[in-house]
């Protein structure tokens, strides 16, 4: 299995390559993989060191029962002006959960693994998470939506605990 690659690794800093028609179903199953044991509720191929535009999500599985989601070549076309404060995880930056602030609902497409280009509309946790998600596709963690004073006081020690 993969391992996760761990800020402040550049390749979390790095916009991914569109993936177009590609292949990726080896990829897809090894990203679920990883997601799963890690444990988490979604991943982004550049954290297992892949600079492709892919994420994986499964925002209900601890709860319940699993549905896999798999996002290639992603796109917000629109997000509500209204916006909500949530705490987020990264399996990229362990045990450093931040407060991040993201709009509420946004519509989202993206290639599905059989090849065909859907929308969706997201809301709640699965809103969160693809935005989540899209960022590391971006090269954007969360450290880069927080505002400098509160990044220093979470990355500083953060990168101190890992010198
Ligand atoms: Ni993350």
């Amino acid at each position: 299995m993969r391992d996760i690659v761990l800020w402040p690794d550049p390749r979390l800093s790095t916009p991914c390559a569109p993936v177009g028609s590609e292949d990726v179903s080896h990829l897809v199953t090894e990203m679920f993989e990883v997601m799963y044991a890690a444990p988490g509720r979604g991943l982004a191929a550049p954290q297992i060191g892949v600079l492709k535009r892919i994420f994986v999500m499964d925002c209900g599985w601890k709860e319940g029962d699993m549905t896999p989601v798999v996002c290639i070549d992603p796109e917000i076309l629109w997000s509500s002006e209204a916006t909500g404060e949530m705490t987020e995880g990264c399996l990229s930056i362990p045990e450093t959960p931040a407060t991040v602030t993201r709009p509420l609902e946004i519509r989202l497409a993206f290639t599905t693994l059989a090849g065909t280009r859907e929308e969706h509309h997201l809301t709640g946790f699965e809103a969160r998470c693809a935005q989540h998600e899209y960022d590391h596709l971006e090269g954007r963690v969360i450290f880069d939506r927080l505002a400098p004073d509160l990044r220093a006081a979470l990355e500083t020690p953060y990168l101190k605990a890992r010198a």
